[in-house]
């Protein structure tokens, strides 16, 4: 089974946490948001539903094709204020949807950035893109170097409508350049009677980065007034490498 299934079933784990933060960002922001990354719009579409008008891009046709289906069957208003699109997060140009109130990348988009250097080009493509004084939030995540031993851990499980459920292991590994954590998704379905019906793996790239340089890179591309957050539920950095980083910024003149 493809990566279809998988990225089904990486929404089922991801929480709600990161759709509240954002969809608090985006009600203080204004009524234009852009979602790098946008996946099957597992944000876009909670956003979209409170009137902010979506334009949503990524370089997967597989999610942006279930991205679609979701949102032609949405209803209330989101098919209409929702616009998917293909695109590179780290170098696009979507001039003709004007600036954006806000712009954001969720789930550790930007961890797919392979260098400091990558990252600062999409940086400066989202400045393209964002008004003066607009907002620009995103997370990222850190694997602690404790589990970069490449054992399968259970990662959780997910009740499914059919009364089945599923469940997931991941493992990470080191990758060859510093920074590249290898992460190996295994998602394997039961039914409702507990028999296996169904396994998916995923391996994927993540490149690591330094809170320093994430610092540097955002005020180098001209964002400013940087809240860092170690988590989605407003929790301070203690400025170390966390699991998780929050950023929220605004776009300078
Ligand atoms: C973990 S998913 C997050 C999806 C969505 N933002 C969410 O929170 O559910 C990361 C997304 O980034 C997209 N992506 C990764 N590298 C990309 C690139 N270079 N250009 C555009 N999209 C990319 C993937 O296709 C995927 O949809």
């Amino acid at each position: 089974m493809g990566r279809r299934w998988a990225a089904e079933y990486h929404d089922l784990f991801a929480g709600d946490d990161d759709v509240t933060f954002y969809s608090a960002v985006s009600r203080k922001a204004g009524p234009t948001a852009l979602d790098i990354g946008v996946g099957t719009a597992r944000l876009a579409i909670p956003i979209a539903r409170t009137g902010t008008r979506v334009v949503g891009i990524d370089s997967s046709m597989e999610l942006l094709n279930i991205a679609h289906g979701k949102v032609t069957s949405a209803g209330g208003g989101v098919t209409s204020r929702m616009r998917l699109l293909f695109g590179d997060i780290r170098d696009f140009s979507l001039s003709r949807e004007g600036k954006f109130d806000l712009a954001y990348a969720a789930a550790g988009a930007y961890n797919r950035c392979r260098s400091t250097a990558e990252l600062a080009h999409a940086v400066a493509c989202v400045r393209d893109h964002v008004r003066v004084g607009g907002t620009f939030s995103f997370d990222l995540v850190n694997v602690g170097d404790e589990l970069l031993d490449g054992m399968p851990r259970l990662d959780g499980v997910a009740p499914m409508e059919d009364g089945g459920e599923v469940v997931r292991h991941l493992a990470w590994r080191k990758g060859r350049k510093r920074g590249d954590v290898e992460c190996h998704a295994t998602y394997e379905r039961f039914d409702a009677r507990g028999r296996s019906v169904e396994r998916v793996a995923e391996r994927e790239m993540f490149h690591m980065f330094e809170p320093t340089e994430v610092a540097e890179v955002l005020q180098l591309g001209g964002f400013e007034d940087v809240n860092r957050f170690s988590d989605l539920k407003g929790g301070r950095s203690a400025g170390r490498k966390d699991d998780m980083a929050v950023y929220l910024c605004n776009r300078g003149p």
